[in-house]
């Protein structure tokens, strides 16, 4: 790891701090007291900003990570939903309307909602704490708003949920959207006003159907089932189950969150993804249209749990490896290197377009963990770290200077003290090889005698068995040896 890390971590914390945002809300009466993105560009209490603050707060005050998803829930709404912005402080709504590309559902909140990684936060915030009263306090209002997901959101019941607005995926001008919003990503200066404008014609659609939640989505404007969003969703479904049972709820509610994880997961495999571009496309309108614009969100399954090992190793070592598409020197980018709307440099001013995010390499470091690829996961988080020490704690980075763009002094970014920690752990722990983990093969060993192919290969991926035995396989998926080689 780099050898500002202890820099690194105390600029983390000096965000977290200066961040917050206290006081009593005239809109309710409330206390509120979060952390906000941004002090400089984003004020408010944003829905998955704050599941990933409370992440980091809670390896420096558990206290401060409980309350910020407390602070969050109070608005939670009673039929489930949870808005993607809560403008908790009266004095900057008016700025607010006029910068973001926002509506309204009520003076202190919106309309719209975002990517569920309250779960996570959740399971993360109580695996340290074993707090059971906060726990039961928390768990209400997040098995509603799931359960709003499931009822409002997938009408086709293919077990996918639609987001009905570009900012619900949390990547709001990803150039996966270009094409629904009227987006010529040839003419760079003009890409963010087209999104405004693209806004604009959406919202004048939603005009008159904007209090039935369900009919926005029958008017296929943007009725969008997105891949990060359905794997965050699905991942969440899992924890929540296995949190359930914790708490004590009712071992059917618990399976049914399971169930319905395993068939968002299956949905995905079934309806995204590409086998011949090894690719997860996420799907656009009622005729489920596939997207092919290769962004991080194609390779978010690799986050869940239960994944074919096949796919996992196509999306490691085909895109998120290849230095032409993602494996950049600072990565992951938003969007792969070799797409025509690449934007490394920001030079469009518009997010998610080409930089890296620190949220995303989070969750993509945890998935590469639980397959196994602790190498290639331990890279990352040194690349990571080396980004934010020449770009500072901003939003995004240019993934080949690691130029800082965006807010400064952003809350996620701040998610690299869990990837220190993790990474702090997993070194210090002997290393042994895992039962049905996927391994690459520079760490679990270099060249093998192939029985089946009479010769020296280089294999580059291996199961553990349970009898111990090792499963290896060629970069090519349909050259795959089986033989019980040596005894780990
Ligand atoms: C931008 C991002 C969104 C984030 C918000 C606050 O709108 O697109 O994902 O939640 O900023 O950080």
């Amino acid at each position: 790891m780099s050898m500002n890390t202890e820099f690194i971590l105390s600029e983390a914390r000096r965000v977290l701090s200066a961040n917050r945002q206290e006081g009593v809300s005239r809109w309710n009466g409330k206390r509120f007291s979060f952390v906000c993105p941004s002090l400089s560009s984003y004020p408010f209490q944003w829905f998955w900003d704050s599941a990933f603050h409370a992440i980091a707060l809670m390896h420096l005050n558990a206290d401060l990570a409980k309350q910020e998803l407390q602070c969050l829930l109070q608005a939670a709404q009673p039929d489930g939903f949870i808005p993607h912005m809560v403008l908790w402080q009266e004095q900057h709504q008016r700025a607010a309307e006029a910068e973001f590309k926002i509506t309204l559902a009520h003076p202190y909140f919106t309309a719209t909602t975002q990517p569920p990684v309250l779960a996570r936060a959740i399971e993360c915030v109580f695996e340290t704490t074993r707090d059971f009263a906060w726990l039961e306090e928390v768990l209400g209002p997040t098995v509603c708003f799931f359960k709003w997901l499931q009822t409002i959101r997938d009408p086709d019941n293919d077990f996918l949920i639609a987001i009905v607005q570009p900012d619900e995926s949390g990547v709001d001008v990803s150039p996966k959207f270009d094409a629904l919003l009227g987006i010529d990503y040839r003419r760079p200066d003009t890409v963010y006003s087209a999104w405004h404008s693209g806004m604009d014609r959406l919202f004048a659609i939603y005009r008159d159907s904007r209090t039935e939640s369900r009919k926005l989505l029958q008017l296929d404007a943007f009725n969008y089932e997105d891949v990060m969003f359905n794997s965050i969703y699905a991942d969440g479904l899992l924890r929540l189950a296995g949190l359930l049972r914790t708490a004590q709820y009712p071992e059917a509610e618990a399976a049914e969150f399971e169930l319905w994880s395993a068939r968002t997961r299956d949905a995905l495999i079934r309806k995204c993804w590409d086998e011949q571009r090894s690719a997860f496309w996420d799907l656009s309108g009622s005729d489920e249209q596939p997207q092919k614009i290769l962004t991080s969100s194609c390779l978010f399954p690799l986050i869940l749990k239960g994944m074919d090992s096949n796919i996992v190793r196509r999306l490691v070592n085909e895109h998120l490896l290849n230095e032409a598409e993602f494996w950049l020197p600072f990565p992951i980018p938003s969007v792969a290197a070799n797409e025509p709307s690449f934007d490394p440099a920001f030079v469009t001013r518009a997010i998610f377009r080409g930089p890296s995010w620190v949220n995303i390499n989070w969750y993509l470091y945890w998935g590469l963990r639980q397959y196994g690829y602790d190498d290639i996961g331990g890279e990352l988080v040194t690349r990571t770290l080396n980004m934010i020490e020449r770009g500072g704690m901003c939003e995004c980075f240019d993934p080949y200077t690691a130029e800082g763009f965006g807010a400064a002094d952003f809350g996620w970014t701040a998610l690299i003290i869990d990837l220190i920690e993790a990474e702090r752990n997993r070194i210090s722990k002997p290393q042994k090889a895992r039962t049905g983990a996927l391994k690459p093969c520079r760490e679990a060993g270099e060249e093998i005698v192939s029985e089946e192919y009479g010769r020296q290969i280089r294999p580059c991926w291996l199961v553990v068995q349970p009898q111990g035995h090792q499963r290896h396989g060629l970069d090519d998926s349909k050259a795959i040896l089986e033989a019980p080689t040596k005894k780990v």
